[in-house]
């Protein structure tokens, strides 16, 4: 059997290159956890090995930026977007298997009092799984479903799913509640981080991520029955919660943390009542730090970037590289990397990414000599490189999402940035001023030969 489809490979991986801090101190799941994850947010993977009133482990901050999501898939960071956007084109269904570690423990009463749920910030009301990748099914068509969506637990059997009405997710529980009926589902915790990623996909309705995650994990996702829903589940995660979503069963949720960094107010999410809880002997229950935090931020940031680049590169053939920048927590800021452009053709660009999510609210399109992921060079770009009066274009009263930070009666003004260089803009030209192209290589060979890849990331 090939590698183990868990975070345990990434974790030990992580520990190897001194980027995982265990934590023996005995922490508090009571905002304690969440103080540490926040402070140590651009910094090192978390263990905590000692929870209070628990003897399980919690894992925090693993995938918090483009370099962690490539080591985790084993690959160069360059090829993340392009792994991600094959794994849409050529998905790779589950396979069944018998056997399931996360299925060595079966806690059947009260299956959530067994786990230590943090809560995270000072004015939510309830302790939250973050980290919770849910299996589903349209009861419509049968096709699977996997995305993550939050739960405030409200006693040992029972929690608050907190969806946006347009996921995929909520559509189907809406769906099994006109029909009288409960939604199954499965909440994944601590499984690969392919399955996660995929879990960020925005597909179509029926496209199962699952099969996204297989084609990213390079073999299918080995998955067993779930023992009280009907439902097959990742075999090696650390953890599932098995259960039901009553969408006629409102809860009201009070203040939450988006992923601008702020709280919302979203009214009432639907009642879900958990029948199993299932899990390794040894399991690690893995929390992902909410709001503006930068494992929220790069999961959601790198699959919507891949959806963005196939929108924007049928739009415009000579698209080079597309980012979803941290500044807009990996939602609302995109940046297009064009070669070459033809007049006209930044807008168009600007017109097919605002058109393929509504949670864009800026775009920028740059040059190919700019890398789009830089925030500062993309700076310099919009300083330099636009007349403003011409190139920055304002879309006022467009549709808004309900996390948009500045929403106001569902429209908020969109903004696009052309900061690509016009030939005729300046009498000196465009030309970077830089020692010739063949010093550079030289020295850059140079470095290459004298410095290991860790000391000269810094190096263009
Ligand atoms: C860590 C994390 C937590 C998330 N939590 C929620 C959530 O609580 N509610 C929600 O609607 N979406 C949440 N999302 C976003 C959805 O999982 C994501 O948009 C997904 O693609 C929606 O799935 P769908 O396309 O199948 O509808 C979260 C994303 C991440 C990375």
């Amino acid at each position: 059997m090939s590698a183990e489809q868990s975070i345990r490979p990434f974790l030990a991986e992580l520990e190897r290159q001194g980027a995982l801090t265990r934590i023996d101190k005995v922490v508090d799941p009571c905002f304690e956890v969440s103080a540490f994850l926040s402070a140590a947010d651009a910094g090192p993977a978390l263990i905590f090995e000692r929870v209070l009133g628990s003897n399980l482990r919690i894992a925090g901050n693993l995938l918090t930026g483009r370099e962690r999501i490539a080591a985790a898939l084993g690959i160069d960071v360059g090829e993340i977007l392009p792994r991600i956007r094959e794994s849409i084109r050529a998905p790779l269904p589950p396979v069944e298997v018998a056997a399931a570690p996360v299925q060595a423990v079966v806690v059947a009463d009260s299956p959530l009092a067994a786990l230590p749920v943090p809560r995270f910030f000072e004015r939510e009301r309830r302790p939250y799984i973050t980290a919770g990748a849910i299996v589903a099914r349209d009861p419509a068509s049968g096709r699977g479903n996997l995305s993550f969506a939050r739960l405030a637990i409200l006693d040992g059997n029972s929690a608050l799913i907190g969806i946006a009405p347009n996921h995929h997710l909520a559509l189907f529980a809406r769906r099994a509640a006109a029909a009288g009926r409960t939604l199954d589902i499965a909440v994944i915790i601590g499984a690969h981080p392919a399955i996660q990623l995929a879990a960020c996909l925005y597909l179509g309705v029926g496209d199962d991520e699952m099969e996204c995650a297989g084609r990213l994990l390079g073999e299918p996702v080995r998955m067993a029955r779930a023992r009280t829903v009907d439902l097959a589940v990742p075999a090696e995660a650390e953890l599932v919660l098995e259960g039901r979503i009553d969408a006629n069963h409102l809860v009201e949720e009070g203040p939450v943390s988006e992923y601008h960094g702020m709280y919302e107010e979203y009214g009432p999410g639907y009642l879900t009542t958990f029948s199993a809880l299932t899990r390794r002997e040894d399991a690690i229950l893995q929390v992902i730090e909410p709001g503006y935090h930068r494992e929220h931020i790069y999961l959601g940031a790198l699959p919507i970037a891949a959806g963005l680049f196939d929108a924007a590169a049928a739009a415009a053939p000579n698209v080079r590289d597309l980012a979803v920048t941290e500044a807009g927590a990996g939602r609302t800021d995109v940046v297009i990397q064009l070669a070459a452009p033809l007049p006209g053709q930044a807008r168009r660009l600007m017109s097919a990414v605002f058109a393929a999510a509504s949670i864009v609210k800026r775009v920028t399109v740059v040059d190919e000599d700019i890398d789009p992921w830089d925030a500062v060079a993309v700076d310099w770009a919009r300083t330099n490189r636009m007349r403003l009066e011409r190139d920055l274009w304002l879309i006022p009263d467009a549709d808004a999402v309900r996390s948009e930070p500045m929403e106001q009666a569902g429209r908020v003004t969109k903004i696009g940035f052309d900061a690509t260089a016009k030939p005729d803009d300046r009498a000196a030209g465009n030309e970077r001023a830089l020692p010739p192209a063949a010093a550079r290589e030289t020295v850059k060979q140079w470095f290459c030969g004298h410095l290991p890849p860790d000391r000269r990331r810094w190096l263009k």
